[in-house]
């Protein structure tokens, strides 16, 4: 079982304070899943697991088995919730040295679309010269700028070196049904293409097409990743007692801790192989909650690299921050500290433990230190890292964060203030129909 373990927090918040949120819990819970809150067009994320349809699932690993035959590279374009919890899961279960390679079998996955560097995708475009490769084109609006202009690029490079034919079959669209460029494309072009659920927002979309097609390509079950979700989906329904439930646990402590001064909850883990999933929860965290000059500030580090970094900020520094801990119960593989005859590191004291013996001490230490230090800590234990435990673990983040948007008392589900930098932008680049903003934006620089 996933295991929430809160009793670190409760020196730092009033007596009783997690127990005194239970009423608003309560209500989040009920709202949700009456659909009966702000944003409550999308909240279609919640039944996506326990409704998934089997001929879609088909479907997705059909054509995962097409792109797998014919590439041996694929570029995963999208940005934001198109891009990042496909890289999420993808990079927590691969090799750590194969670049999302699973092993020789499987095509390499790379990404694109989420930023607008001119190197990057110079060097992007010159690894794939010569080599069979494939788009997965993943944008809900279909418009956005990062993404359409990689996959403008990547596709003339496809259909020169495959030629249009053969392009056809490797480039897949997952998008709005009959919306926005990504749509018109993929039908004028005849590419294969799913599509991406009206009822569910981007950053809550990785048990959709958008998140499934690219782990599928990477050569993962997706099916025990969608088990996985809809067992926890059972695990945090209305009918369970908030104190059972992980997800409006988890829910609670955070603002518990935010109501006695906490602004800024740091992800930490233990594992390199999770630092995207912290990438993909800042995301949903942040985009969710991050309104009406409120919020809880996401922050993210991979320990214990950077406890010799950030470690000091955390330790000692402005006591606004609580910690919460993924610890990974179970490694896959065994390293054992060998013996050395001269001990010149002196690392004897050591020997015949487990490498993972070491790193838990380390997580134990650092907790102990934290909580010293002033630094609350909420620690989440997962089994193993596989995909039926991801699974679990994504949709407790996702129920976690509706339930906790609510009682912050936010909409979760919408994010109005990605458009500013957009109108900026296409007005200083001249973008038609953004005329009267240039206009403005050109004498705010000048004058
Ligand atoms: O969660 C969100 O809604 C955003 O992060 C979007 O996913 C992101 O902006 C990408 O948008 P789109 O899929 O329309 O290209």
């Amino acid at each position: 079982m996933i295991r929430i373990d809160y009793s670190q927090i409760q020196s730092f918040i009033p007596a009783g304070g997690v127990k005194a949120l239970e009423p608003e819990v309560k209500n989040a819970i009920a709202a949700l899943e009456k659909g009966s809150g702000a944003g409550n067009d999308f909240i279609g994320w919640m039944n996506l697991a326990s409704g998934m349809d089997k001929a879609l699932l088909d479907s997705i690993e059909d054509t995962a088995g097409i792109i797998r035959e014919n590439c041996e590279v694929v570029v995963v374009a999208g940005i934001g919730g198109s891009y990042l919890g496909a890289r999420a899961v993808i990079e927590a279960l691969s090799n750590s040295f194969s670049q999302c390679i699973k092993d020789d079998r499987n095509p390499q996955i790379l990404f694109a679309g989420h930023n607008i560097s001119e190197d990057y995708l110079f060097e992007l475009t010159e690894y794939l010269k010569g080599k069979k490769f494939g788009i997965i084109n993943i944008s809900k609006s279909g418009t956005t700028t990062e993404t359409a202009l990689a996959f403008r690029l990547l596709k003339k490079q496809c259909e020169q070196q495959l030629g249009k034919e053969t392009a056809r079959k490797v480039i897949v669209a997952i998008t709005d049904a009959k919306r926005g460029a990504a749509r018109v494309c993929a039908d004028k072009e005849g590419y294969r293409s799913f599509i991406i659920p009206d009822n569910v927002g981007g950053r809550f979309s990785v048990l959709t097409p958008v998140g499934l097609l690219p782990i599928a390509i990477a050569g993962f079950d997706i099916r025990q990743l969608v088990k996985g979700a809809a067992d926890m989906e059972l695990r945090t329904g209305s009918d369970v007692p908030v104190d059972e439930n992980p997800a409006a646990i988890y829910a609670s402590a955070r603002n518990a801790l935010y109501r006695s001064g906490k602004k800024i909850e740091i992800l930490a883990n233990f594992q390199p192989k999770l630092h995207y999933l912290s990438e993909w929860w800042k995301q949903l965290y942040g985009e969710s909650e991050g309104k009406d000059n409120k919020g809880i500030f996401p922050a993210s580090v991979d320990f214990s690299t950077d406890l010799h970094s950030m470690g000091q900020w955390i330790q000692e520094g402005e006591r606004t921050i609580f910690e919460t801990v993924i610890s990974v119960d179970q490694v896959q593989h065994s390293v054992l500290v060998p013996f050395d005859e001269e001990n010149l590191d002196g690392l004897n004291f050591l020997a015949g433990k487990h490498v993972d013996e070491v790193n838990k001490m380390a997580e134990l230490g650092t907790q102990l230190a934290h909580v010293d230090g002033g630094v609350p800590n909420i620690r989440i234990t997962v089994p193993q890292l596989n995909e039926y435990w991801i699974g679990q673990l994504i949709y407790m983040f996702e129920k976690g964060c509706g339930i906790s948007g609510y009682v912050l008392g936010v909409n979760p589900f919408n994010q109005p203030g990605v458009e500013a930098y957009k109108k900026n932008m296409f007005a200083l680049l001249g973008k038609p129909g953004y005329e009267e903003e240039s206009k403005k934006i050109l004498s705010r620089i000048k004058g």
